[in-house]
């Protein structure tokens, strides 16, 4: 049963790769063994002669439909990688080894998270809105990747700097590029250094610092925590963003292997809201985004 799993997850990568571009009944039809597969695990429904792939199967668009393959692609290499205990470069398992379509693709896909970040979180956050409205509103930036979020929080505050910091050159590279296709009045708000937030020396400077704390060293994050607090004005928000423990104790378990494997730490959501308390943050809440989505834990820095 344990390997035909794996097989599942195979059938599963190659068929949304390819119904990316190919109508889906055409790829169904193509590989019917494979497809026979996906049916028996109910992810093909059968209808007289018409075969549908299951409705969670169907992407919005390309790119969408490319990231997902990417991703179910890249778990099964991880698994692979696993198994063969290969921790050499191109082994298919963190963000540093994906090629810049995929570091493009999923960094623009963040730009939800700032939405929701700016739309969700700061309106709820006592006196954040207010000090990210005034001339000189700061907001950090840890891991700004290609940028996306960086812009969707200077799009939605268009008072505010926002300061993107990455410890990756050639995503900051590809950041830059990203900030010269972008509205110049949005663009010119956003500055980007190479730098790890372990070694972050600003301090009473930002407003608002966003953390993704999943792509961190558990290192890196227990660094973190005291650089900014140091980093942030009196009164000032850390938001957090985090994944919640998955409910059954597979999940869990493989969730957290894989975090540590791709780069990460298998921090969830509680134990972020603890480190955030015993950082010397204080007034923790929480904002879900959307199902399954990151959960973004927000606290206070000293008083306002
Ligand atoms: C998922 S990506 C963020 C995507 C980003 N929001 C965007 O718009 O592209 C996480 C980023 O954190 C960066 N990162 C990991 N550890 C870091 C650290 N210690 N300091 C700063 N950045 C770090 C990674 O290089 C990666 O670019």
């Amino acid at each position: 049963m344990l390997e035909a799993a794996s097989w599942v997850l195979a059938a599963l990568s190659a068929t949304i790769g390819e119904a990316a571009t190919t109508p889906h009944a055409e790829v169904l039809a193509a590989d019917p063994q494979r497809t026979a597969v996906l049916e028996a695990v109910g992810l093909v429904r059968r209808e007289g002669d018409v075969l549908t792939l299951h409705p969670s199967l169907a992407y919005a668009d390309e790119p969408t439909a490319r990231s997902a393959a990417a991703a179910r692609l890249s778990s099964l290499r991880q698994a692979v990688a696993a198994a063969t205990q290969d921790t050499v470069a191109g082994s298919g398992g963190g963000w540093a080894e994906q090629d810049d379509a995929v570091l493009l693709h999923q960094g623009r896909a963040s730009a939800g998270t700032g939405r929701a970040l700016a739309t969700k979180a700061v309106p709820a956050l006592p006196g954040l809105a207010a000090r990210l409205a005034r001339e000189g509103g700061r907001i950090l930036d840890v891991g700004t990747g290609v940028g996306a979020l960086a812009l969707a929080l200077a799009h939605a505050f268009p008072h505010a700097h926002v300061v993107g910091i990455d410890i990756m050159e050639r995503v900051l590279a590809l950041a830059r590029a990203e900030l010269a296709d972008a509205e110049p009045a949005v663009a010119d708000r956003v500055s980007l250094r190479h730098l790890d937030v372990a070694d972050l020396a600003d301090h009473d400077t930002y407003d608002l610092a966003w953390l993704p704390a999943p792509f961190l060293t558990e290192e890196a994050l227990n660094a973190a925590g005291p650089r900014l607090v140091d980093a942030l004005r009196p009164g000032g928000w850390l938001v957090v963003g985090t994944q919640p423990a998955p409910s059954d104790p597979l999940r869990r378990a493989v969730a957290g292997w894989q975090a540590v494997r791709n780069g990460g730490n298998a921090y969830d959501t509680d134990r972020i809201t603890l480190v955030l308390g015993a950082s010397g943050l204080h007034d923790a809440r929480q904002f879900h985004t959307t199902p399954g989505g990151p959960v973004l834990v927000a606290a206070r820095c000293g008083h306002s």
